[in-house]
């Protein structure tokens, strides 16, 4: 087993290839160099490689199962970890792929994991095939529960750790994968959106892989030209369900509704923050953190067939893009793999079969959630944490019935206006997390 992929040196977007963007804003925000890798496509050294699976109960942890499974001589998995929610599929995981150890962060659900595993080992003695358990067979992985044992398990040796966890809770293990020197394939966008600098600055050049399918498709898009001839990034959205939606009709909007996502299937949060567009307004900032571009150089158009999952503009005028049906096989099976390809990761396109692809500006009166993040961006500092505490703790008030839909925006934008990101200190953990629980409480005064 290799023990942490090579990090590759710089080779994308170097600062001044970031070129015509206010400078304002880029000091604020911006981390002074990318840290995603747009660098040459080279073999990798050494298959397998051995992948820690953060959030491996969750729609982007089953699927990167489903890729590892699929690929045993690419991948295999070293350690597990999950929230505690579902001690059962998590007990099964980790007999199936021989995890080492797993992790849940609420120490109350380790009995049950325990018990899970205990129930899973006597019946298949690990591995995925069912039988009698024999003497010789693997003994069930270690459990480790608790707020640290997430970070214990970003940082077990492996090759490559990707972080499925959702919401700011996924920062601390974002920030230990980095530390112990692995590359991070990185879906929890949440974590580097709060971290910001703190993230940014722990980053080796190419050690963070996004898994976002639009930050996935800028990566493979900037390999076409160098950093120096592109204008600007697009990212596609597909609107959610509530495209062409008023302002006045969101009112009534149900969180069935907002839970029914037209193209992608996925978790509560992220499918609500689609429905808002905040998911969007996180995607722009998360872009601009990976990539070093500006954020006037960061546009989004709305796509409502998500098939084109972004693209990026050229000097002269080129657009290159990636297309492929919605499917986060594929970039979760990429990042991976990085920069490798995997062999029908997911379905490619129907060419034999008539399709359009549409495109239209997004409506910023009906949905302002990325004008709101574009401003906590500028603002830079612990903005874009509050941005992002302020509106998990409105989506979750939005699922329990205490308030409407288009509150969970407008109570984000007062918070981040309250919040004076100029004088509140940003150099710590502590720091970003002491202003995400402000955030969080300020919501839960104001929603009730
Ligand atoms: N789903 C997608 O298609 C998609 C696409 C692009 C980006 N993303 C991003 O990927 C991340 C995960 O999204 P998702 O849709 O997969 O979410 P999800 O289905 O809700 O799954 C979340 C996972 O995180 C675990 N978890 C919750 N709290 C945790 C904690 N404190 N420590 C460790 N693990 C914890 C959950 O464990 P339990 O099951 O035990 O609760 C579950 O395994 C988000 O940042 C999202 O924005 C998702």
């Amino acid at each position: 087993m290799t023990r942490g992929l090579p990090v590759r040196p710089v080779r994308c977007l170097p600062p001044a290839a970031a070129g015509v963007c206010d400078a304002g804003v880029r000091a604020a925000v911006r981390p002074g160099r990318p840290v995603a890798d747009n660098g040459a496509v080279e073999a990798s050294p050494s298959w397998p490689r051995e992948v820690v699976v953060l959030g491996s109960t969750g729609s982007i942890g089953t699927q990167a199962l489903d890729i590892i499974r699929r690929n045993p001589d690419r991948f295999q998995v070293a350690a597990l970890a999950a929230g505690g929610g579902n001690a059962d599929l998590l007990a099964g995981q980790a007999a199936e792929f021989g995890a080492a150890v797993v992790a849940v962060a609420d120490s109350a659900a380790a009995a049950e994991v325990q018990a899970a595993l205990r129930r899973h080992f006597s019946r298949t003695g690990g591995g995925s095939s069912s039988r009698q358990l024999r003497a010789g067979d693997p003994a069930p992985p270690a459990v480790l529960a608790g707020p640290d044992a997430v970070c214990e398990v970003a940082a077990w040796p492996c090759d490559v750790v990707l972080n499925g966890v959702t919401g700011a809770a996924g920062l601390r293990a974002t920030l230990a994968a980095l530390d112990a020197g692995r590359v991070l394939a990185l879906a929890n966008k949440e974590s580097l959106i709060i971290g910001g600098q703190l993230v940014t600055a722990r980053a080796k050049p190419g050690q963070i892989v996004p898994v976002d399918s639009e930050h996935s498709t800028i990566a493979q898009c900037l390999r076409a030209g160098r950093t120096g001839e592109v204008r600007r990034l697009v990212l596609t959205a597909s609107g959610g369900p509530f495209r062409g939606w008023s302002r006045d009709r969101l009112g009534g909007v149900t969180s069935a509704q907002a839970l029914a996502h037209p193209t992608w299937t996925m978790g509560p949060l992220v499918t609500i923050n689609s429905a808002t567009l905040m998911n969007k307004g996180l995607e722009v900032i998360e872009a601009h953190l990976l990539f070093g571009f500006g954020l006037d150089r960061i546009d989004v158009v709305v796509h409502p067939q998500s098939i084109v999952h972004s693209m990026v503009e050229f000097a002269d005028g080129a657009t290159i893009i990636q297309a492929s049906p919605p499917d986060m096989r594929l970039p979760i099976s990429h990042a991976m793999a990085w920069p490798d390809r995997v062999a029908d990761a997911a379905p490619g396109l129907d060419w034999s079969a008539a399709a359009a692809w549409t495109f239209e500006p997004l409506d910023d009166a009906a949905f302002p959630a990325v004008a709101l993040a574009r401003e906590a961006a500028a603002a830079g500092g612990t903005a874009p944490a509050v941005y992002n505490a302020a509106n998990e703790a409105c989506v979750a008030a939005f699922l329990a019935g205490s308030i409407g839909f288009t509150r969970i925006v407008d109570t984000v934008a007062r918070i981040v206006s309250e919040h004076d990101a100029a004088r509140t200190p940003a150099t710590s953990v502590a720091d970003v997390l002491a202003v995400d629980a402000w955030a969080r409480r300020r919501a839960l005064e104001l929603n009730s």
